[in-house]
Order: structure tokens, then sequence, then C-alpha cells
């Protein structure tokens, strides 16, 4: 058998109603362009999956990343999707797809995508991670901890084949440059970047040299597309997307899950303008209601079996994330009641991307100096 790839795309292509959900028909043809691509033998597996209004297609295959007949598929099953929504008046039927013709990589197109390519271990376990009303800056504080973190990962500490530390690659999403960094020795350049999340993103992390995994293979992806520097205009946040290897010299899978048992603050949430808890919900619970949230994040657990997608187990749909619920919401509380003032309201810096410059442009001509 060959390498396996996993890719996991996302788009919203209508809410219903309005931004809070998915509508079933628009999963149910989607699964019916993903069938086409297994008897096309484009992909081997699939799952259709939902977090808040963004459809999630997680397919498995053996061509690699950036494969054009893979982005293919999920192209046309987004495109289907459009019309199912538009036939249902569902709210921002197509808002996702950017651009009109599929020019051979979903990449810069609108949709999320990560993918990775690695060989299949004797047991491979995989968690798909999925957020809804957030930016790919908020996988930033949970990757960390998972791959850095002695605190939350008891490995780094004791167990010897993971106690090599990882490599971690962070984007600048502003000036589209990226850097390699090594833990633990350079975790505080590490964080002195990605504490700034909207700006510097984790897009992978890789074993470090003398890890059973071979260096240039990754363990976790995440999504970092930005719309709206491929819209020119707000567009609604990204609601990004990660995958992530776990057990025998990786995190173990509670240790992958750990962190989000810390609902932390991240930007999103309603109009893409707040700052509110990231709060980890079971599948049937992923519908973004308060507010237009708060910001929310399913687990899909998987084990690969030659390319095929054993799963998905919903992962927090446990009582063990009860309290981060509780915490998540006693949070959101406590951020609502600053209504439109910061912290809550996201920084001047950060508006920029938002529809509040189109209301601060009308009040331009009524300033005057200060006598
Ligand atoms: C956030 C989001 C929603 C919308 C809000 C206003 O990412 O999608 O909070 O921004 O519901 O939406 P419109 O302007 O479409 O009425
Ligand atoms: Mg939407
Ligand atoms: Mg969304």
């Amino acid at each position: 058998m060959g390498k396996t790839t996993v890719t996991l795309i996302k788009a919203d292509v209508g809410g219903y109603p309005g931004h809070s959900g998915m509508h079933p028909d628009l999963v149910e043809e989607a699964k019916k362009h993903m069938r086409k691509g297994v008897e096309g033998g484009l992909i081997k597996d699939y799952r259709v999956m939902a977090c808040g209004d963004d459809l999630q297609l997680l397919m498995s295959h053996e061509r690699g990343v950036d494969n054009c007949d893979v982005h293919g598929v999920a192209w046309r099953a987004f495109e289907a999707g459009t019309k199912v929504a538009k036939g249902l008046k569902l709210y921002g039927a197509g808002q996702d797809l950017l651009k009109d013709a599929f020019s051979g990589n979903i990449k810069g197109m609108g949709p999320g995508v990560a993918e990775m390519e690695f060989e299949e271990r004797k047991a491979e376990p995989v968690v798909a991670f999925m957020m809804d009303k957030t930016e790919p800056g908020a996988f930033n504080l949970p990757m960390y901890k998972i791959f850095a973190d002695p605190f939350n990962t008891a490995g780094l500490v004791i167990d010897s084949s993971c106690s090599m530390g990882y490599r971690f690659e962070v984007w600048d999403i502003m000036e589209h440059k990226r850097v390699f960094l090594d833990t633990p020795e350079e975790s505080y350049a590490l964080l002195a970047l990605i504490g700034a999340k909207s700006r510097y993103v984790i897009k992978r992390i890789f074993p470090k040299a003398g890890h059973k995994i071979p260096k240039d293979e990754p363990v976790a992806v995440v999504s970092t597309e930005k719309l709206y520097q491929i819209a020119g205009e707000y567009v609604g946040k990204d609601d990004p997307v990660a995958l992530v290897r776990a057990q025998a010299g990786l995190p173990a899978l509670g240790e992958v899950l750990e962190p989000f048992a810390f609902p932390h603050l991240v930007s999103g949430w309603m109009r893409g303008s707040h700052n509110g808890p990231l709060m980890p919900v079971a599948f049937s619970q992923a519908r973004c209601t308060r507010f237009d949230g708060p910001p929310r994040v399913i687990a899909a657990g998987f084990q690969m079996n030659n390319g095929m997608l054993v799963g998905p187990a919903d992962m927090f749909d446990d009582p063990a994330y009860d309290l981060a619920r509780q915490k998540a919401q006693e949070i959101a509380d406590y951020m609502r009641r600053h209504g439109p003032f910061e912290p809550h309201r996201l920084s001047a810096e950060e508006m920029e991307y938002t529809t509040l410059p189109h209301v601060l442009r009308k009040l331009e001509d009524r300033f005057e100096k200060v006598p």
C-alpha cells in the first residue's frame, strides 16, 4: 500500500437558519458527490460532517496533497450544495465559493483546507477538529499545548519516544512568510509569535530527528485560509479545521483532546467581531445560537484502516467536557455584558477586517480639529 492522504475541506455554502447550522439536504447532496468520487476512483473513502453553518468534507485517498482530482470532488460537492441551498433559499447560499471556475486547486477559492500525507502506522488514530465562528489562530493555543506543553502532554516528560519535541511551521498570514521553530529549545520564540494569533498561525507540526516518524511527515495541520484576503472584503470568519495524528510516540488521544477542557478566548463570534470562549461540543450541539455562537469546536475521531476511515467517534460527546461547556457559558455571559465595548469587541486593528470601517467612513467628514 502507498502512502495515505487525509484531506479535510470545508465551506459555508448556506446556513440554516441564518448563520447558525446546517440543513440535512446539503449533507445528503454532498454525500452523493463524494460517492461519485469513490466510484470514479478519485478518493477511497469519505465522511460528510457539519459544524455550525460549515459543510465538512473529509476524504481519504492515495493522491497526495494539493491534488487536482481530489479538490475537484470537493468543489463539485460545494457547487451542488450551493444549488440545493439556493433552492431552499437558505442563508448566504454559496457564501464561501469566491471564484466561479475551478482551476485545479481549491486553495485561494474560499474553502478551507487541511490535508496531510503519511505512511500509515500499525494503528493510526487521527482526529479531525472543526470550528465555527472563529479564525485559524484559534488553534494556536491548543496546538502548542498538545505538542509543546508538558503540563498538558505528560508524554513530553515521561515517554522517551516523544521527549525530543516537535518542529512548528508558523505562517505570518499578513506578510505571507513562514518560519520553522523547534520545541522545547525555541518555545519562548514560538510563543512570542503565536500569542499574536490573528497574525501568526501554526500551519503544520513535524516530528524532530530521532522520532519514529520521518521528520518530513506532518503530524498535525491547520487550515489557514483567510476569506477576507481572497474576497477583499468581510465575508465572515474562516471557521478553521485541523487534523491531528495521535499515540505511539505522538501525544496520546487524551493529550490531543485535553487543551479543549479550557474554553480559551478566540476572536470571531457575532459578525466576526468579538472575543468569546471556544466551547467544545457534541456533533448534535454544533449549532451556533447565542449571539451567533459562542464559537464552537467539534472533534471527530478516526482509526485509519489501509486508507479507509473507521469512524467518526464524537469525542466531545462526553460528560468530561461538561465543566468546559459550563465555564464557556459563564465566560460568554461575562463577555456579553460588555456589549459593544472592547475587549468583547475586537481591537480597532482587527476590526479593520470587519464591517466596522463602513460605519466609521460615514463619520470621517464630521471630525474637526480640537481647539
Ligand atoms: C460570523 C457570522 C455571523 C454574521 C451575522 C450577520 O462569522 O457569520 O455572526 O456575521 O449573522 O450576518 P449578515 O450580515 O449576513 O446578516
Ligand atoms: Mg454563514
Ligand atoms: Mg461558519
